[in-house]
């Protein structure tokens, strides 16, 4: 139990529409290891998307428990759970939710500034992880300049920025190439194993599920 990451007990989540009522998730049973690694698949309207978002604080369970690092999630007030998010998860969605204005470097950035990390330190660390993610020669590019595993790797490195215990990945190959994606994935698989950082992924991509300790399907 105290190597738990995540331990989520008999989770049902409904979503009511009208007089209607979709259920989505029932009696899921999850946890999670520290610095370990789980894809989470099933086909096209299963729930994975819905329950990484409970999994990160975005949305809540209708019934059933999430403890992260020992602590109830429903318990945390809004600021808490913002917090949490923050600073111990990173999240990447699909189409990466880069902000166009700002470059890659002030893109990775953010997530410390926000947190309160000086500035001088913040463009230090962004610099290290662009490097990691082999965009040391973009980093002053902003999202339209560049390529879609280019940005990937970007949100890779932003969800990274402020050392979080855990890395929650919505399809990140969803929408790249094969080259790009096996690309991507090997900088993930690196990544995480360099900074022990536990991975949680919702994926339908066989050669990234395949390489994760453990897969849970939905
Ligand atoms: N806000 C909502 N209101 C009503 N139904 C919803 C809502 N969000 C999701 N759903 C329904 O819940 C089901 C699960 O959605 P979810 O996005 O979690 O699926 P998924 O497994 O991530 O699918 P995909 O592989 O296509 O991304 C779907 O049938 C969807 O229509
Ligand atoms: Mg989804």
């Amino acid at each position: 139990m105290n190597n738990l990451l995540f331990k989520c007990s008999k989770i049902c989540k409904n979503f009511y529409q009208g007089e209607g009522v979709v259920e989505v998730l029932k009696d899921i049973d999850f946890s999670l290891e520290k610095s370990s690694s789980v894809a989470i698949t099933g086909p096209s309207g299963s729930g994975k998307t819905t329950l990484l978002n409970m999994l990160s604080g975005l949305d809540s369970p209708t019934s059933g428990e999430i403890i992260f690092n020992k602590n109830d999630i429903e318990n945390l007030n809004e600021k808490e759970k913002a917090l949490m998010r923050n600073k111990e998860i990173g999240f990447v969605y699909q189409f990466h939710h880069l902000l166009p204005e700002f470059t890659a470097l002030e893109n990775v950035s953010l997530p410390m500034l926000i947190s309160g990390i000086h500035s001088e330190e913040a463009l230090e660390k962004s610099n290290y992880l662009l490097k990691k993610v082999n965009l040391n020669n973009r980093t002053n590019h902003k999202p339209s300049e560049l390529s879609g595993g280019e940005r990937q790797r970007v949100a890779v490195a932003r969800a990274l920025s402020n050392s979080p215990s855990c890395l929650i990945m919505d399809e990140p190959t969803g929408d790249l190439d094969t080259y790009n994606a096996l690309n991507t994935v090997e900088t993930i698989l690196e990544l995480s194993q360099e900074l022990k950082v536990s991975l949680i992924i919702a994926t339908h991509d066989v050669s990234l599920s395949s390489k994760m300790d453990r897969i849970f399907s939905l």
